[in-house]
């Protein structure tokens, strides 16, 4: 099977290296690049036409990243009869079915397991899980530098900024790292999982709140009561209604999310007849991202299809399906803002008690109107785990 590599960055690179050390039947023939990068390999050239024209190619691996224009060589791709493989979680998010459609056309495979945790199997457990169950929640950590970050500042007591930097030399970040730190990389990863399990077109905006704004002090403060700090991500379905969310949210020093380090990531699922089900690797870096790719190219190489949907399910997208509590650090002129809420001030910081989650994002933008550093982490909601972080800070803090 002949690969051209569309981008030679780090996935690019990886996906090179383990194709090269790797099965025999897999051989790197095109690598397409930028006219401003250097053609140091043999196989490097700057002419995609070339790569679609060539009918000994079969597998397109975009390593681009970005929607354009990579968007446009995913379907060229498609079109002239290849199969692709890609790990860009902003294209797929965003144009999932149309792939897809276009691929069956073209009896091609267009597959995407690096796109969502990196080097864990996590969309194909997913569609494994969704061929029996309905799949009624997704949650977790799916970012590798936010969680090396929020790991960092607590464990290693670093700032924020350099231990970004950090994250980007070991080639974790974004080209541009907003995606990372603002939740927009979760929301893609949330996106196309979500799409996978409901088998519907994902609604265009999710409630949002990332870590540009956490302090060591909020660190430290959530460290004194044994809390930790992730940033994660969470789509429920009950019935014909889903919520989904990306926002800080504080674990019990014993959860397993808050002993997930480093580049790991955490995820799970629910289904009705499997229950809860856990998924734990590096959900960011060269190699594992790469091997995800690998993974890939072996499906079609030995012919394994993926689970078929055409994401026609209509469902309500409804944001405050879900009630969590939440900890807010602002100008203590926006606690008014929730003053029809259940509150309590702590150290300066207002506990919002039992707050639907769409709203509390909602009025989140009012707060940082009057105060652009403020900072919120939820807590907690009806059903998970973070219950007993409600208990154990009202014992530790309130008293
Ligand atoms: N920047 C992403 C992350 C890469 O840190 O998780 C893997 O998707």
């Amino acid at each position: 099977m002949n690969i051209a590599i569309l981008g030679f960055g780090t996935v690019g690179s990886g996906v090179y290296d383990i194709v090269a050390n790797g099965d025999r039947r897999m051989r790197v023939t095109a690598i397409f690049i930028r006219p401003t990068h250097p053609a140091t390999m043999p196989e490097m050239t700057t002419d995609f036409d070339a790569i679609l024209a060539d009918p000994s190619i079969d597998v397109v691996v975009e390593a681009i990243g970005g929607l354009h224009p990579a968007y446009d060589y995913i379907l060229r791709a498609l079109r002239h009869g290849k199969h692709v493989v890609t790990a860009n979680k902003a294209v797929v998010a965003r144009y999932l079915p149309e792939f897809i459609t276009t691929a069956e056309q073209h009896h091609v495979r267009f597959y995407f397991e690096a796109t969502t945790g990196g080097g864990i199997p996590w969309i194909r457990n997913l569609e494994r899980a969704a061929r029996i169950d309905q799949v009624d929640t997704i949650e977790g950590i799916f970012n590798g530098t936010s969680n090396y970050i929020l790991d960092q500042m607590q464990r290693a007591h670093l700032d924020f900024d350099p231990v970004l930097l950090a994250a980007k030399d070991m080639g974790y970040a974004e080209a541009d790292p907003s995606a990372d730190i603002d939740g927009d990389d979760i929301v893609n990863k949330l996106k196309i999982s979500a799409a996978l399990a409901y088998n519907m077109v994902p609604p265009r905006d999710v409630p949002k709140f990332g870590i540009r704004h956490v302090s060591k002090a909020d660190i430290d403060f959530f460290a004194k009561h044994h809390q930790v700090l992730r940033l994660i991500g969470k789509s429920k379905r009950i019935g014909d209604h889903y919520s989904m969310v990306v926002e800080p949210r504080l674990y019990p020093a014993t959860a397993l999310a808050a002993n997930t380090f480093e580049n790991f990531n955490l995820i799970r699922l629910h289904g009705q007849t499997i229950g809860d089900l856990q998924f734990y690797g590096q959900g960011a870096g060269k190699y594992p991202t790469a091997n995800a790719i690998v993974q890939d190219l072996f499906d079609i190489l030995e012919k394994v299809t993926h689970l078929k949907r055409d994401f026609k399910q209509t469902l309500q997208f409804d944001p405050d399906l879900s009630v969590a509590d939440y900890l807010l650090r602002a100008d203590p002129l926006t606690f008014a803002m929730f003053n029809d809420k259940q509150t309590e001030v702590i150290d300066h910081r207002l506990l919002i008690k039992q707050i639907p989650v769409g709203e509390m994002h909602r009025l989140m933008r009012g707060v940082l109107a009057i105060d652009a550093h403020a900072f919120m982490a939820a807590i907690g909601d009806s059903e998970l785990v973070a219950r007993d972080v409600k208990q154990q800070l009202d014992q530790e803090v309130i008293g």
